[in-house]
């Protein structure tokens, strides 16, 4: 783990899989190496709570879909896969309204062990809202893992997340997933969009 430091923007070369024009306005804060490297961790951290037993995995679109597609493919329990999708940012704004449930989830979670994968814990209201939602179900267990939590500050009453990939400083992050206006999704790296936003990233 330990810190990452600007690394340049080694992932934006030849990775136009957005096809947006980055204007250079991207920063690379996590490279694509370093993910899979705590993606391995994770694993291994979801391995120790979780042992050999079924795992229901809810992930939370779109977002989370590169996030969950590698996760899931690091951990050797058997794993049934639901989805939910939620939307946080309408259009171009980059402050929450509060989510939206676009697509509910369709598998009983009753009785099941579940696990919430969504890419950042941000403000809070979007697991808030899943864990509302899924809790009314009662499955046997109900915990989240998120890649990226945002650094906040201590002023934010939100519901930690049980595992964290990255603790990230509080500026807009696209990429391996996550988008700004439906745009950055296809980035392999983890980037931040205002340069002057960004600091070091721990975790
Ligand atoms: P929250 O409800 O404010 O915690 O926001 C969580 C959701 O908003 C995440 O699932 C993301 O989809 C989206 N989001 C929050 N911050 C960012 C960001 O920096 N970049 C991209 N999406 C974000
Ligand atoms: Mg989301």
């Amino acid at each position: 783990m330990g810190n990452f430091s600007d690394t340049g923007n080694p992932g934006l070369r030849g990775a136009g899989s957005g096809g947006s024009d980055h204007n250079g306005a991207i920063r690379v804060i996590i490279p694509r190496d370093r993910i899979a490297a705590r993606i391995g961790e994770l694993a291994g951290e979801l391995t120790a709570c979780y042992g050999s037993g079924e795992l229901t995995i809810v992930g939370v679109m779109t977002g989370a879909f590169v996030f969950l597609a590698d996760l899931m493919r690091s951990l050797e329990m058997p794993i049934r896969l639901d989805i939910v999708s939620v939307c946080s940012y309408p259009g171009e704004s980059t402050e929450s309204r509060g989510p939206q449930l676009i697509l509910p989830p369709t598998a009983d979670l009753t009785g099941r062990d579940v696990l919430v994968v969504d890419d950042i814990l941000d403000s809070g209201r979007t697991m808030t809202f899943l864990l509302n939602l899924f809790s009314a179900a009662r499955p046997e267990s109900l915990r989240t893992c998120v890649l990226l939590r945002k650094d906040l500050g201590e002023s934010v009453e939100r519901p930690d997340a049980d595992f964290v990939g990255f603790d990230v400083p509080d500026a807009f992050v696209v990429g391996y997933g996550l988008d700004y206006d439906d745009l950055y999704r296809g980035l392999p790296d983890l980037c931040v969009l205002d340069p002057s936003g960004a600091g070091e990233v721990s975790q």
